[in-house]
């Protein structure tokens, strides 16, 4: 792949699962699962990989995370977890050796481990906190270094959760058009969404719909 590649922007019909507000709107067709409700585990089993951009262990994101993990492995799915905060990962240093089609001259945890995953993978799940309006820049180094694969990595399903402390309806508007614009540069397939603005801690996200929103985009796929 090319220069000239890159700058092209592909569309491609795009399903939205948008699930936002104040944690009461889980706007999808399947219907509500119990943990009993496993019937389908075994068909349509998908290689998940999920990555992580807080430094907070047991933060508000963190939690999505584990949410949804426990309801894609409850139906049957794999799950890669990357959590970009504790990983010895560098940024891009736009050298251009990779021309777009790898390998990357940095050999570590996102060239060793990650990538082989990530090309693997019929599912990516991006989960950050909001940091000034946009994604963290532990996991914008991750994407950053999407630019090593680039053409491996179209034609992917992909997932969007956040969290964020403020709750104006218009919080997670920057992050959400940077997201839908790498969805359709990637030629991804949104499948769905969690905001979880006005969740600045995790008492406060524990009390909300957002973590079992969290699980049930997994546990539905
Ligand atoms: C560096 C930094 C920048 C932040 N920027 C925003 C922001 O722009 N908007 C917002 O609503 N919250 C912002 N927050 C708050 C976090 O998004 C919020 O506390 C979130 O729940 C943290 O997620 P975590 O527990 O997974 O780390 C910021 C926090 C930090 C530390």
């Amino acid at each position: 792949m090319n220069r000239r590649d890159f700058i092209k922007l592909s569309g491609s019909g795009l399903l939205t699962l948008f699930l936002s507000g104040c944690g009461l709107s889980a706007l999808t067709n399947k219907p509500e699962t119990t943990a009993n409700a496993n019937d389908h585990i075994g068909e349509n089993k998908m290689k998940i990989v999920v990555i992580t951009g807080s430094p907070h262990k047991a933060g508000t994101s963190a939690l999505l995370a584990d949410k949804f993990i426990e309801g894609a492995t409850s139906a049957g799915h794999e799950v890669f977890r990357f959590n970009s905060a504790f990983e010895d990962i560098h940024p891009c240093q736009g050298c251009d050796h990779c021309g777009m089609n790898g390998p990357c001259i940095q050999n570590d945890a996102i060239e060793q481990t990650l990538m082989p995953k990530l090309i693997g993978a019929d599912l990516i799940v991006l989960i950050t906190p909001l940091y000034y309006y946009g994604m963290s820049a532990q996991i914008k180094t991750v994407v950053d270094r999407f630019y090593s694969r680039t053409g491996s990595l179209h034609r992917k399903k992909s997932i969007l959760m956040a969290t964020a402390y403020n709750s104006a309806d218009w919080t997670m508007e920057a992050l959400v058009h940077h997201y839908e614009t790498l969805v359709r540069y990637m030629e991804w397939q949104d499948i769905g969404k969690v905001l979880a603005i006005g969740c600045g801690s995790r008492p406060i996200i524990e009390r909300t719909e957002f973590p079992n929103q969290a699980y049930q985009i997994g546990y539905n796929l």
